[in-house]
């Protein structure tokens, strides 16, 4: 079957089933073809509950799954690829963070929404890199505990300097593969280029950005940028998104060593045999962490508001 054939294929199936395809941007470009949604973490936690599909397949990593299903509970929801992890969703279970909550007892716990939803359920609030600041500055409590990414934390503490944050050892193992190295030695060769990054990225490396955002940030910034030439600090499969969307603009990876095992293991054939029922693990998750994984995914709808 060529891969046209596969995208028509799943294009009727998605409807004759009833079945919304949400996918987050680090997927490929087959797949970005089929979907119904594409976007960053806080936009796909939005178009969740807004589908009215029945059944959702969530093509990318398990706790985006998760979150969809939290905020859809009436639907069915499918993962892709049941071997999709985060490797920094994997960082920090229930058991130490409540060491944490000892040690920081006057603390609001804000995670990032890179975290299983059972540890969701002993959270004040998540947010995304794209919701993060607005929704740290909303915080009441001068006093915030940020898990797990203590990237993406500096970057947010830099931006809400008004209030006292508490990090711990923790980010994602991708993005800390991109070096200052890296950055001069990408500045060097494309000396015209703007150079945007993820926050995950670590501090040294944000702090020569450009644009530092959420992938849709990202994206939106290269679009609508004046320059021509961009060197990409994210997943690499953002170079080619944008190289389909700005064909009179460059791209460039910051770093070849940028890549996401995990949002790469879905595949276009994943997609197609999941809108025939035959692939995709039904998330399924107990009574209490629906509803307390969704006290901390609605704190965090609510104060982005
Ligand atoms: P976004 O919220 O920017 O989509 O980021 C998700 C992610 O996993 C980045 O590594
Ligand atoms: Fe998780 Fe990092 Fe992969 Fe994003 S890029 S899904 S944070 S391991």
């Amino acid at each position: 079957m060529l891969t046209k054939e596969m995208q028509n294929e799943i294009l009727r199936l998605k409807k004759e089933n009833d079945i919304c395809i949400l996918v987050h941007a680090y997927q490929s470009h087959d797949i970005w073809e089929v979907a119904d949604y594409v976007g960053d973490s806080y936009g796909l936690s939005l178009q969740a509950a807004r589908a009215p599909q029945k059944t959702i397949l969530m093509c990318g990593v398990r706790f985006m799954a998760e979150t969809v299903k939290i905020l859809s509970p009436e639907k069915k929801v499918l993962l892709s690829n049941s071997q999709a992890g985060c490797a920094m969703a994997d960082q920090l279970d229930v058991a130490r963070l409540n060491e944490l909550k000892n040690e920081y007892p006057d603390h609001t716990v804000v995670a990032y929404i890179n975290t299983t939803s059972e540890l969701k359920t002993a959270c004040d609030v998540c947010v995304t890199s794209s919701s993060a600041p607005k929704i740290v500055k909303n915080i009441e409590n001068d006093k915030i505990l940020f898990v797990p990414d203590c990237n993406l934390g500096a970057w947010i503490a830099a931006k809400v300097p008004e209030k006292k944050f508490q990090f711990i050892d923790g980010g994602c193992p991708v993005h800390a593969r991109i070096t200052k190295d890296a950055v001069a030695e990408a500045k060097a060769l494309h000396p015209e280029a703007l150079l945007l990054v993820h926050p995950e990225s670590l501090p040294e490396v944000t702090a020569q950005a450009d644009y530092a955002g959420s992938t849709t940030g990202i994206m939106d910034f290269a679009k609508s940028s004046d320059a021509k030439e961009f060197i990409i600090g994210t997943e690499s499969s953002i170079v080619q998104h944008l190289q389909f969307d700005c064909p009179d603009k460059k791209f460039y990876p910051l770093s070849k060593n940028c890549v996401c095992n995990d949002m790469r293991l879905t595949t276009l054939g994943d997609v197609y045999n999941c809108v025939k029922g035959t692939a995709g693990e039904e998330i399924e998750l107990s009574e209490y962490v629906m509803k307390e994984a969704r006290r901390c995914i609605d704190t965090m709808i609510e104060l982005g508001k």
